[in-house]
């Protein structure tokens, strides 16, 4: 039974209000994951739209809120950033492993990055993004009812410098703008669809997209470091929504571990401005990639295990490649850090970035705080 169509005494049996719901579900569960707040807002303000229409509505940010439990007539709703043209690790798991999906209705609803080019608001690229974890949650059973992109300030601060603040209030004014018109239709009980050619180009750029998740994000974890004006604080680290930041050493400088997500928390909320992106160190780990290890190491293993079968040297070698990359950055990345630990070295190393001059990013206002 779809809840827009339900007739009183079927509304009566599936325990939604008679009266005073002008939403088409009694319950919105949506689960979120946002770096620098963007998508929390998002999520907030479609929640805000669900409340005011009589349903009962609730945001859980991943990965520490609770899971919402099924429950009749509820809409669930997942929600992230796009990193690489599609989705990012904690909305695949989410609609991989996220319980009571089987019979809900759902929907997918990513931001991306928006720019402002003089001034014009451009729209962000999403590729993937929302269409992926959609199809996964539509194997699990799901009753897949909307799908979107929302245009929010690009907060790629690593690569980017932060827009002026009254350029992305624009750009944030615009993501409000196509927010109430995706929870317009959606909690009118209506199907959204949006972003068909995005889907289609972000479909043929998917090696790139699956690149970005098996192996940039290995790297770029291993570009942040904190520069001489940090001060040990402990925020980065007591922020990070993965814990992936360490406070190491006797004077307690924060260390990117491989949980690092890239949402570029870290970056946004440091109050000295210490956390940088390093280009520098990327090319360095460019350099070492590029060095013949791989190589050398999948010829060692398959001389002595005097392997012949094809299609075991070939899973070998993409191995050996994959253990290489991450073997010999993250021996650089140690080195590096170590390196910053002595005061004229750190001044060298720490110059290795455009991100020094770069304006951060600082999220959107919050419209009230997730669980
Ligand atoms: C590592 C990384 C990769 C990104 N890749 C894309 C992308 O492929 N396409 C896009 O439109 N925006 C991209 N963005 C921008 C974000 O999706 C966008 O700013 C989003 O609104 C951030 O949301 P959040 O504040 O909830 O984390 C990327 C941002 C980061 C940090």
């Amino acid at each position: 039974m779809h809840p827009a169509s339900a007739s009183t005494p079927e509304r009566r049996q599936a325990g939604l209000p008679e009266t005073g719901l002008t939403s088409a579900y009694k319950a919105v569960d949506m689960v979120v994951w946002s770096g620098t707040g963007n998508t929390l807002r998002v999520a907030e303000r479609l929640a805000e739209a669900a409340r005011s229409r009589g349903a009962i509505a609730h945001v859980s940010s991943m990965p520490s809120g609770g899971t919402p439990r099924p429950t009749a007539g509820r809409l669930l709703g997942l929600l992230s950033p796009t990193h690489g043209f599609t989705a990012t690790w904690p909305l695949v798991e989410a609609a991989l492993t996220l319980p009571g999906v089987r019979g809900t209705d759902a929907f997918v609803l990513v931001t991306r990055g928006g720019m402002r080019i003089g001034n014009k608001t451009v729209a962000g690229f999403e590729g993937t993004a929302a269409y992926l974890p959609a199809a996964l949650l539509a194997l699990r059973g799901a009753h897949v009812c909307g799908v979107g992109a929302i245009d929010m300030p690009l907060n790629w601060t690593t690569v980017v410098p932060a827009f002026a603040a009254e350029d992305a209030a624009a750009i944030v004014a615009r993501g409000d703008a196509q927010t109430d018109a995706f929870s317009e239709c959606l909690l009118s009980g209506n199907r959204v669809f949006r972003g068909w050619p995005q889907l289609v180009v972000g479909a043929l750029m998917l090696p790139l997209s699956l690149g970005y998740m098996l192996i940039a994000r290995l790297v770029l974890a291993k570009t942040f470091f904190a520069d001489e004006d940090c001060t040990s604080c402990g925020m980065c680290a007591a922020h990070c929504p993965h814990g992936a930041i360490r406070m190491m050493g006797r004077i307690r400088r924060p260390y990117w571990t491989y949980r690092c997500q890239n949402c570029m928390r870290c970056m946004s909320r440091c109050p000295t401005e210490a956390i940088q992106g390093g280009q520098g160190w990327l090319l360095l780990y460019i350099l070492l990639i590029s060095l013949p290890g791989a190589a050398i190491l999948s010829s060692a293993i398959l001389s002595t295990l005097e392997i012949s079968a094809s299609w075991i040297a070939g899973t070998i070698r993409l191995l050996s490649g994959y253990v290489w990359i991450v073997a010999s950055v993250w021996l650089a990345y140690a080195i590096l850090w170590l390196g910053l630990l002595v005061p004229g070295l750190r001044n060298v190393i720490s110059r290795a970035t455009f991100t020094r001059f770069y304006r951060r990013y600082r999220g959107p206002e919050p419209l009230r705080k997730a669980d």
